[in-house]
């Protein structure tokens, strides 16, 4: 691209665009030029700036397999020689038929058989959560309207979704427009509530192993599992969102696997295409979906979708990203990167002992937390965006990732090699330094 198409794009993009998540004031701003990506090629993306950067968060946590993989590209061309759309509304497809399948045989057998397609984390979220109150309404329990979901936890952005979220800057706009839900810091929490509470409740979600957009963190080993149970014994749904630990990202296929929990509901999306194209879904097993089964006239019908539910390109790709794991053993060459990265991480807080407070890592996924004095527990003023500047800075060493305010986040494509894995954590240690000194 050149320097005058490159303006005239710039100019456009400050005219009309609206860029999620962003202040746009600060975006339009003239001493602010944003980055066109305009190509790439396994974990890295090239700018119009003629650069290559590593990418830092796997294109907001979607790409698994690296960007133009051979055999991702050629299911999409095979399938656009056939046909694009087709509607799920009384028709099927081909691709997403196979996908179903697929992904009930990647589950322990019998348990989540049932696949309802939408088209992202959101949406996935929300048809749990329609399920399960239709589930309750089904099954003779109306009174179960309520959802526990835990402080810091995020969902997504549609109604229902955002009022799950545990992040007030997020959702407290819109808690009194959406779901009847209650917030908790603990299973241990939850746990005291008095059994009226439980009686009410419908579901609740999880993000397991770790919370994303809280800042990557962590729960204590055994809390999912002894949620599954808390779950079991009071009758209330669980509903584990797996939108971005679902896919190897942990080091496993799906969270739920490290402590053995399935759960009623699962909700998948982002690395479903290997990043892609948007394509979602819920995972339930059989005696949901029965609840679900009468003549028409009883309108037990899930009354839900949307119009590329099940759509053919995005299936036809999810299906070739589930084949790369198998052709390039992706589970088990992914163990020793992860290794490798808890060691270059590790060794970047040594380097950074004053400026990086918490490093935490979850398989393939990894936070750091920024702070002025780590010693002291002293934070930067948020309003500072000292994250935001850390990961600029970052991009001049040829690295881009997004920050969760102060928290630093590296989450590489799981094709990444222990070369772009060091190139990442030094970049990332340059912008640091670069911002906040070094030590
Ligand atoms: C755990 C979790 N759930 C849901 C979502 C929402 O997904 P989407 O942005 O595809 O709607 C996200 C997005 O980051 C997420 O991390």
């Amino acid at each position: 691209m050149d320097a005058a198409e490159l303006a005239r794009l710039t100019a456009w993009d400050r005219a009309h665009g609206w860029h999620p998540f962003t202040q746009m004031k600060q975006w339009t701003d003239p001493g602010h030029q944003p980055l066109f990506v305009t190509g790439g090629n396994g974990p890295w993306l090239e700018g119009a700036d003629g650069r290559r950067y590593f990418d830092g968060n796997s294109t907001i946590w979607t790409n698994l397999h690296g960007h133009r993989h051979p055999h991702l590209d050629q299911a999409l061309r095979d399938q656009l020689d056939k046909i694009s759309h087709v509607s799920a509304l009384g028709f099927c497809n081909e691709p997403a038929t196979r996908l179903a399948k697929a992904l009930v045989d990647l589950q322990p057998a019998g348990s989540l058989t049932r696949v309802f397609f939408s088209d992202d984390g959101s949406t996935a979220v929300e048809c749990a959560v329609k399920m399960a109150l239709q589930y309750h309404q089904l099954t003779g329990h109306p009174e179960r309207v309520g959802f526990a979901a835990f402080e810091n936890a995020y969902h997504g952005d549609t109604m229902a979704a955002a009022t799950l979220g545990g992040i007030g800057t997020f959702a407290d706009r819109f808690r009194r427009f959406g779901l009847n839900t209650q917030h908790f810091a603990s299973l241990e929490a939850l746990a005291e509530m008095p059994q009226a509470f439980s009686e009410g409740l419908a579901a609740v979600i999880i993000e397991p192993l770790i919370q994303g957009s809280a800042g990557m963190r962590t729960w204590p080993k055994g809390m999912l599992g002894g949620l599954r149970r808390w779950c079991d014994e009071r009758g209330v749904l669980l509903i584990c969102d797996e939108v971005m630990t679902g896919f190897g990202r942990t080091g496993r296929m799906f969270a739920g696997e490290h402590e053995d929990v399935v759960p009623d509901f699962l909700c998948l999306a982002k690395g479903l295409t290997g990043g892609y194209l948007p394509l979602a879904a819920t995972l339930t097993p059989e005696w949901i979906y029965e609840a679900f089964l009468g003549t028409y006239a009883e309108l037990k019908t899930f009354f839900y979708g949307h119009s590329y539910t099940g759509n053919p390109l995005a299936c036809a790709v999810a299906l070739a990203n589930l084949e790369v794991f198998e052709r390039e053993n992706t589970l088990a060459e992914l163990q020793p990167k992860i290794v490798l990265l808890g060691e270059l991480l590790a060794g970047m807080r040594q380097k950074h002992r004053r400026h990086l407070g918490a490093v935490r890592q979850c398989g393939f996924i990894a936070g750091l937390d920024v702070m002025e004095d780590a010693a002291a527990a002293r934070a930067y003023p948020w309003e500072e965006q000292t994250g935001a500047r850390v990961c600029l800075a970052a991009r001049e060493a040829g690295l881009l990732t997004r920050p969760i305010r102060d928290t630093l986040v590296l989450l590489p494509p799981l094709c990444s090699s222990p070369e772009d894995l060091r190139h990442a954590v030094a970049a990332l240690s340059y912008g640091l330094e670069a911002v906040c000194g070094p030590g």
